[in-house]
């Protein structure tokens, strides 16, 4: 992968940081089919994130979307290029992989899913699993007719069976339960929630450890950064499921951030969990701005804070972003992400490598 002709000269001038040794990126390198080795004819280059973030332990992962995938090579060449981990964006949600009724092999369409599973194990990038119990993006069938309970019961057993079976042993990590806890601090009411909300986070988290025994489990959530309330309300739900035996491994924190809000310690919220024994993840990390070069700087402190929240616990695996660049996403139009839509590097994509490089 080579860099757009503008990235490229954005890095060229930012090259002079680094002294990096042809042998120190080769060994760095091993694990990245994707990056390039040094040459001659190819200058050196700072290290990509992934690179960088290994010597701590961690993964920099991203959001990936199937369809700019297929088409845009410099999509796909960075993704490769620049992280260690990756979120199917939508391929793994209900009404993608779980199209029709039924739990047989004609219910699902891996598709997405399996493309985007391959290109990870291609790149040597682990996968998050991305999410079995939501109440957002579930099909038609579900609900029309109307289930019974039983009826629902049985459909969300075989989703989870029949997705989380299809992967096993190619995941990390399954985000089991997205956004149980309402921004209020309640459980939310929603479909699934209608069947009890404990009964059906339980059983979500022993059907998915049934499916696969080895990949880790995690309670997926937003607001906990900003909200005492929420982080209170997850923490109970977390404490509650540890102490009743439920299998879950970790918890991801959304971070979904604003550049007109302030924020305190992340390291607090992550070490607070750790606390609870379990593995700590940020998971959809990104900083809606109105595109002025001043919030693009807070853009850039937020993006620096956040990771280095998580190389300061020990718990903290991953740091996740929702997608890479302001070409592609849900929130194209606040440019939350690191590259802008030509894929040049933002002040939050320097932030991001002064925090693996301090200089
Ligand atoms: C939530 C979900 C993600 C994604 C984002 C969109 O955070 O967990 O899958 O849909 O919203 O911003």
């Amino acid at each position: 992968m080579t860099w757009p002709r503008a990235v490229a000269g954005a890095i060229l001038t930012r090259m002079k940081r680094f002294a990096w040794t042809a042998a120190a990126l080769a060994s760095l390198a091993a694990p990245c089919a994707a990056a390039p080795a040094p040459s001659a004819a190819d200058a050196p280059r700072p290290p990509p994130l992934r690179l960088a973030i290994a010597p701590f332990g961690k993964w920099i992962g991203t959001a990936a979307a199937y369809q700019p995938l297929q088409s845009d090579p410099n999509y796909a060449g960075l993704l490769a290029e620049q992280f260690s981990m990756l979120t199917p964006e939508n391929a793994m949600k209900f009404s993608v992989v779980h199209p029709r009724p039924g739990a047989d092999a004609g219910s699902f369409d891996f598709a997405q899913g399996d493309a985007l599973v391959e290109f990870a194990r291609a790149h040597g990038m682990k996968v998050r699993g991305h999410a079995l119990v939501w109440h957002d993006q579930i099909p038609d069938w579900v609900t029309h007719p109307f289930p019974s309970d039983a009826q629902l019961v049985s459909t969300l057993q075989g989703h989870v069976a029949g997705v989380v079976g299809h992967y096993r042993g190619k995941l990390y990590s399954w985000d089991v339960v997205n956004e149980a806890v309402d921004s209020d601090g309640t459980m939310r009411a929603t479909l699934w929630s209608s069947l009890g909300p404990e009964y059906v986070i339980a059983s979500a988290f022993r059907w998915a450890r049934a499916a696969d025994p080895n990949v880790k489990l995690f309670y997926n959530d937003y607001g906990a950064e900003s909200s005492p309330t929420k982080a209170d309300a997850i923490y109970e739900l977390l404490q509650t499921m540890k102490a009743s035996g439920v299998p879950v491994d970790g918890v991801g924190f959304q971070m979904h951030l604003s550049a007109d809000k302030t924020y305190g310690d992340f390291s607090v919220l992550l070490k607070r969990f750790a606390g609870l024994g379990l593995e700590v993840q940020i998971t959809e990390f990104d900083v809606n701005t109105d595109g002025s070069p001043a919030q693009l700087q807070v853009q850039a402190s937020l993006y620096a804070r956040g990771l280095k929240a998580c190389l300061a616990e020990p718990k903290c695996t991953a740091f996740v972003t929702w997608g890479f660049t302001d070409k592609y996403g849900p929130r194209v139009g606040q440019a939350p992400l690191m590259l802008d839509a030509s894929y040049r590097p933002k002040p939050a994509y320097d932030a991001l490598e002064q925090a693996l490089f301090p200089r």
